[in-house]
């Protein structure tokens, strides 16, 4: 992970919504993980800020909440790009070269796997096998799914993207 951090910035009408979850999961038993997953789809991901406001509206530790939030792979500590770029790096993946394909992509985008550009255009994930291994080597753009990637055509996929906003 560089030290490349985006700052938090939130809106009133998203503290709004956030407590509006906050307030329908208040009594309820394992009402943590619905607030949790309510507040990663109002954010986009769940930065420390964000878990304090769930920590103090349920009562609980910011401790407690932390621990959930590193502990299941669902809940992301970073923002996400508008273009969530996806490296499967299952077993099938990996033996044809994903691992070339995932360094590719970090060095032409210029971040990490986990890191969002500064743009918020693109952010990089490495995942588990995704169930296409008949197309291995296979990286996801959003929905979008590209087969057979090989580390030539990383630069093209990328553009198209980089494209569509231009
Ligand atoms: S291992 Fe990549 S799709 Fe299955």
């Amino acid at each position: 992970m560089s030290d490349k951090k985006t700052p938090f910035s939130g809106s009133p009408e998203q503290e709004k919504k956030l407590m509006k979850v906050i307030e329908d999961h208040k009594d309820q038993r394992g009402g943590l993980m619905p607030v949790l997953q309510g507040a990663q789809e109002i954010y986009g991901y769940l930065p420390l800020e964000v878990q304090k406001m769930v920590a103090m509206g349920l009562g609980i530790s910011l401790s407690e909440v932390y621990g959930v939030v590193t502990f299941y792979s669902q809940f992301s500590l970073e923002p996400k790009g508008k273009f969530k770029v996806s490296v499967c790096l299952g077993t099938a993946c990996y033996v044809k070269g994903a691992d070339k394909v995932l360094e590719e992509v970090e060095n032409i985008l210029e971040i990490k796997a986990g890191e969002c550009t500064e743009n918020g255009l693109f952010s990089i994930d490495a995942t588990r096998c995704v169930g296409a291994c008949g197309l291995a080597p296979v990286m996801l753009v959003n929905e979008d799914v590209y087969g057979k990637v090989t580390t030539e055509e990383v630069a093209g996929i990328l553009k198209k993207y980089t494209d569509m906003e231009a």
